[in-house]
């Protein structure tokens, strides 16, 4: 290392500060504090107005995607500011709901904020919120075996014929959370043919007819619902659709026996401890697991057509629930703000359990994740959403949860012939306008905070904080240090800069100390970055983005030359900064 360190430092003189060209590579997560003068922001304002006149003219003009005609929706963009919880609100009744409700005998004839709609399988979220505001996630990876025991008595049979029998044993409990456990899709209710057509007619489109004592048709599923015994007896005739663990495999199932799981557990309903443990102590009103009032629905036809009474029975927990847009961000808010769950358990929650197929997707638990780059923040700054959608009968629905912003998007929409990715055209058209302006309104309010010079005089110690609109975080220029140029010698420690493009920006940690008066101790980690490195976009196994392998590479008496600590006083008004290697706090001018 010293004769490294050295050599490096030879280099130094020869070097000319360039100007900065190549992108960054931030940290994974925010890049700023979330903003949170939302008013204040002229790039929320306008990507406010834009939505504003984008929905009112789809609506008139039955734009494609979303057959605003006889489509109606509700949607709302949360935040989990105390001071502004609803960032917007958008509510589009159909002309046509009138007649199509029975001319308004059937429900409510204009959708609001408390308008109930059917989620489909957005109720998986309300069911992991319930499992892990009970429980947590401490069995998360024990067989679900150990709370099921139809199923431990099933596991046997797949030691010997793993291609007809569910290895049950292997599935653990987050493995069904996150369709990692690959058992049969449904049993029965959705997607069983049988269960819709006649036997004629499916042998007329060529398939073999069942004996009608063949164990594998089911007996039960839609017409009547299976009651447990029948659901376990008919899905342990089901094959596997893959091994656990091999590669995310949507099932319903799963949620069904997540639910006796927590039964088993908690010796109660789990009705009642989805009451118990989320939709009372957030006060979601307009929430219900199954049979919701028609008088609160919104209903576009008759009851039966709209799917409004449909009931899943012991799959409910995979896709029965009703609710509202307010419930939905309600609900959204209590998760980002870890409200009900322990702060470390929500960033647990909110991470990827796995990859997909594709390249800006996963799978958690059970969202879908979707990686969005914001190509006008900088090249390589990624945003991670958390997506949970549904479809049931007449209804569609999404829920999108945004960490880095503290903003989600719920969408709730009925209607007969919902073009079928209306949800996700919805947020197509909210997301690319507030992503940018998102980041735009926490870079602005990360100059106003935080901007300025930081100098301690009786030291010759001072550094100037700033943003760029085409920079993710906050640049660190002209840094001296008790005389010494420490915006080069930082560079080359950290980073074994030999190259013209120095670059140290800051991004927030998430750790703050706060004391008793409300001042505060806020970190934030440096990345130091040489950006005169070829860039390696097409490299099979070469990175020009691996910022997190090099995190606190160099400390100085075990403090880190890359960790900052702000000191805020109880005023709000950020006091110093401190490099912890340096111990040499610079006041802010
Ligand atoms: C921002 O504006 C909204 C809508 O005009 C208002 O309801 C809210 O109170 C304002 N928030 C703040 C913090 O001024
Ligand atoms: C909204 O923004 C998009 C994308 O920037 C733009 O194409 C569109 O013209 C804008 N619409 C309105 C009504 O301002
Ligand atoms: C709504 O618009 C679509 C497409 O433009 C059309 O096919 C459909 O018939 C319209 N529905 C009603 C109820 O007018
Ligand atoms: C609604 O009213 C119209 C006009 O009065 C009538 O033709 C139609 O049959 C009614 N529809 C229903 C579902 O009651
Ligand atoms: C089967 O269903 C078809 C289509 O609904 C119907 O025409 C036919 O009569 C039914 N056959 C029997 C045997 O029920
Ligand atoms: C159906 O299965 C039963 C019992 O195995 C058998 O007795 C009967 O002959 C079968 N019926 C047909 C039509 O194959
Ligand atoms: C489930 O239904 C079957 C009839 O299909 C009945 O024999 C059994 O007792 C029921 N089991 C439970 C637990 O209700
Ligand atoms: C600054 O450097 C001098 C030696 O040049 C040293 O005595 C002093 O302790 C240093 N102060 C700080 C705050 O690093
Ligand atoms: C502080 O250090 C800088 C960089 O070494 C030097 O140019 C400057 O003259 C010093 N200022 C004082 C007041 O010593």
């Amino acid at each position: 290392m010293s004769t490294k360190l050295s050599a490096l430092l030879c280099v130094v003189a020869a070097a000319a500060t360039g100007v900065l060209a190549a992108p960054n590579c931030p940290p994974l997560g925010p890049v700023f504090e979330p903003a949170r003068n939302f008013n204040g922001s002229a790039a929320i304002r306008a990507a406010l107005a834009n939505l504003t006149e984008t929905l009112g003219a789809r609506d008139v003009d039955n734009g494609p995607g979303v057959r605003a005609n006889e489509t109606s929706y509700s949607l709302e963009v949360f935040t989990t500011d105390e001071a502004n919880p609803l960032l917007f609100s958008w509510h589009h009744t159909a002309p046509t709901l009138a007649k199509m409700s029975g001319n308004g005998t059937v429900g409510v004839q204009r959708t609001d904020a408390n308008t109930v709609y059917r989620l489909g399988s957005l109720t998986k979220i309300h069911t992991i919120f319930t499992w892990l505001a009970e429980d947590g996630d401490a069995k998360w990876n024990e067989p679900i075996t150990k709370y099921v025991p139809e199923l431990a008595a099933a596991a046997k049979k797949a030691k010997d014929d793993p291609v007809a029998n569910v290895a049950w044993d292997e599935i653990t409990i987050g493995a069904l959370a996150s369709q990692m456990g690959g058992p049969i899709r449904d049993y029965g209710v959705l997607g069983e043919v049988t269960q819709q057509l006649n036997q004629s007619t499916m042998v007329g489109i060529g398939f073999p007819p069942l004996n009608s004592s063949d164990p594998t048709l089911p007996k039960c599923g839609i017409h009547p619902l299976c009651n447990r015994t029948e659901f376990f007896n008919g899905l342990l005739q089901a094959y596997p659709q893959y091994a656990p663990f091999t590669t995310p495999a949507y099932t319903n199932t799963g949620f069904q026996i997540l639910a006796y799981a927590l039964e088993s557990i908690t010796g109660k309903s789990f009705e009642s401890t989805m009451n118990d443990r989320v939709l009372k102590p957030l006060g979601l009103k307009h929430t219900y697991l199954s049979n919701a009032p028609a008088s609160e629905g919104i209903i576009p036809g008759s009851r039966e057509d709209a799917s409004w009474d449909f009931q899943l029975g012991d799959e409910d927990p995979a896709g029965n629930l009703y609710s509202s847009v307010g419930d939905i961000s309600a609900l959204g808010r209590a998760i980002l703000r870890s409200t009900i769950l322990p702060p470390s358990l929500t960033r647990r929650w909110l991470k990827p359990a796995a990859l997909s197929s594709e390249p800006n997707a996963g799978v958690g638990y059970p969202w879908g994740v979707r990686r969005i780059r914001l190509a006008e923040a900088n090249g390589k700054r990624m945003v991670d959403s958390f997506n949970k959608a549904g479809r049931i009968g007449y209804y569609s629905s999404l829920m999108t949860l945004l960490p880095d912003y503290g903003v989600g998007f719920s969408i709730l929409i009925a209607g007969p012939n919902i073009p079928g990715n209306t949800n996700f055209n919805l947020a197509d058209i909210l997301g690319p306008q507030l992503l940018p302006a998102l980041e735009t309104a926490a870079r602005e309010e990360a100059q106003a905070r935080y901007g300025g010079v930081y100098a301690n005089p009786s030291t010759n110690s001072s550094l100037r904080l700033t943003t760029q609109p085409d920079r993710p975080g906050l640049g660190i220029e002209n840094w001296i240090s008790n005389g010494t140029d420490m915006q080069t010698i930082s560079v080359v420690l950290a980073a074994g800069y030999q190259g013209v493009d120095p670059s140290i920006r800051l991004y927030p940690t998430g750790l703050e100390t706060v004391r008793p008066d409300g001042s505060k101790r806020v970190a934030y980690k440096a990345v130091y970055e040489d950006l005169n490195v070829p860039a390696k976009p097409d490299s099979m196994f070469s990175t020009d983005c691996g910022t997190w392998v090099s995190f606190t590479s160099v400390t100085y008496g075990t403090h880190a030359l890359d960790q900052f600590i702000f000191e805020v006083g109880k005023d709000g008004q950020v006091k110093s900064l401190e490099c912890l290697a340096l111990r040499n706090p610079m006041s802010k001018t």
